[in-house]
């Protein structure tokens, strides 16, 4: 886990505590729109998500490869597992997974590793991915069952609409993806 605690450090995340209105705003929306039992976000640094859906009274974990996201969490702590998701998650299981601004950061075998552990943990995932990726995203998904499902991202957007220019609801806007296991 050296590389993402050098990446994504203490002061990377105490930053990112800026951009934690967007949790309600977001989570409101994913839960209108899927319905959600429960979710698990994969990369989800502070935990303003996780925070989000629990205020809203849906059951949700956390998990991330940093130690400075652990350490400035703000949702209960044991909603958070610190883990680097390039390596088997067996643990946990949620009904919705999201993971917004994580893969493509990752390389190309590493999204593999990724997308197999969506799989374990989910039956349908709603994952942001630059458009550049979005193709290899589809076929990696498709090997662990998954689909693509239209409609929920276009109606994401309709909802983003207003907030669609901001810092860390941008690439949500742009570049998620909604799948569904068959
Ligand atoms: C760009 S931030 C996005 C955070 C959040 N999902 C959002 O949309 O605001 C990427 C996050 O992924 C985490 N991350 C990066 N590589 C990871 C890995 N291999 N395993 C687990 N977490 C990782 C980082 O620590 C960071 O919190």
């Amino acid at each position: 886990m050296d590389k993402i605690n050098k990446h994504f450090t203490s002061e990377y995340m105490a930053k990112r505590l800026h951009l934690i209105w967007r949790g309600p705003i977001v989570c409101q929306i994913i839960k209108e729109l899927l319905k959600p039992k429960s979710v698990i976000d994969f990369g989800c640094s502070v935990g303003d998500l996780v925070k989000g859906f629990i205020e809203i009274g849906v059951n949700a974990i956390g998990v991330d490869g940093s130690e400075g996201a652990r350490e400035h969490f703000i949702a209960p702590a044991e909603n958070f597992i610190l883990h680097d998701l390039t390596k088997p998650l067996y643990k946990i299981k949620a009904d919705l997974l999201v993971s917004f601004e994580i893969y493509f950061l990752l390389i190309p075998d590493e999204r593999i590793k990724f997308v197999k552990n969506v799989g374990r943990c989910c039956n349908r995932a709603l994952i942001s991915a630059p458009v550049e990726l979005q193709e290899g995203l589809l076929k990696a998904m498709r090997l662990q069952n998954f689909y693509q499902v239209l409609m929920p991202t276009k109606k994401l957007q309709d909802n983003l609409e207003d907030i669609k220019h901001k810092a860390a609801v941008k690439g949500i806007y742009h570049n998620t993806m909604y799948f569904e296991r068959a």
